[in-house]
């Protein structure tokens, strides 16, 4: 039976990062659902298909072939790591994510790979729904400005926005995310919850991996 560790939380709280330094660390497999989310995004943005027309959104989701392999994603084919944090997508991606056939495939896929590893999986529902019996979960947040900093200064991200854009941009997301019908981002009342606010990312690692052992996943 593998292991698997749910890390949720609001825009820029650190999970991608956090989540793919202890997985190295412990040796487990790290899946990013919000570059998933992400990837879908951008594919209807590059085929100028309407992001508020639902319907055409469920037509043409059969044409996304989504593949990922070493923790790089391919949408049919072609490596879409530095397009999919694009400030475009960044602003499409909660409405395109608020859909239910989207979100019903992805988290299909999603249960599929935690299935087969051991893997820490972060997101905004993987506790609370995706993954309902995950070995562990934690919720990593920290106060919205420091987010908007950290995300500021995150070499990963292609964005052309200043500070008050970016808080600006959190802010809406974390309100949409939190608020949508289906599986909004919610802390699962079983989830540990780690305010990194005042915390270098090596100190949370140190946390987590401290309630991992106490938890008998490692
Ligand atoms: O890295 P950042 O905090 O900007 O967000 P992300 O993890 O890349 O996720 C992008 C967006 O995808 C979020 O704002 C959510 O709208 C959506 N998402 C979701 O709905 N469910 C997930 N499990 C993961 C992401």
């Amino acid at each position: 039976m593998y292991k698997s560790i749910a890390i949720d939380g609001p825009a820029g709280a650190g999970k991608s990062s956090i989540s793919k330094l202890l997985a190295k660390k412990i040796n487990f497999h790290y899946l990013d659902t919000g570059a998933m989310y992400r990837a879908c995004t951008y594919f209807y943005l590059l085929n100028n298909i309407d992001v508020n027309d639902e319907k055409s959104i469920n037509e043409n989701i059969d044409k996304i072939n989504l593949t990922i392999e070493n923790g790089v994603f391919y949408l049919n084919g072609k490596d879409i790591t530095k397009e999919i944090r694009s400030d475009e997508v960044t602003k499409n991606v909660s409405l395109i994510s608020s859909y239910k056939k989207i979100r019903e495939n992805l988290v299909d896929m999603q249960r599929n790979i935690a299935k087969q590893n051991n893997i820490i999986l972060d997101g905004r529902d993987i506790g609370s729904h995706v993954l309902k019996d995950a070995s562990i979960k934690f919720y990593l947040t920290a106060d919205a400005e420091v987010r908007a900093n950290r995300r500021l200064n995150d070499d990963a991200v292609s964005s052309n926005l200043t500070f008050e854009e970016i808080l600006e941009d959190i802010k809406r997301r974390d309100y949409f995310d939190s608020h949508r019908e289906i599986t909004p981002l919610v802390k699962a009342d079983d989830a540990i919850l780690i305010d990194s606010s005042n915390l270098s990312i090596d100190q949370v690692i140190d946390l987590m991996i401290k309630h991992l052992e106490k938890n008998n996943v490692i």
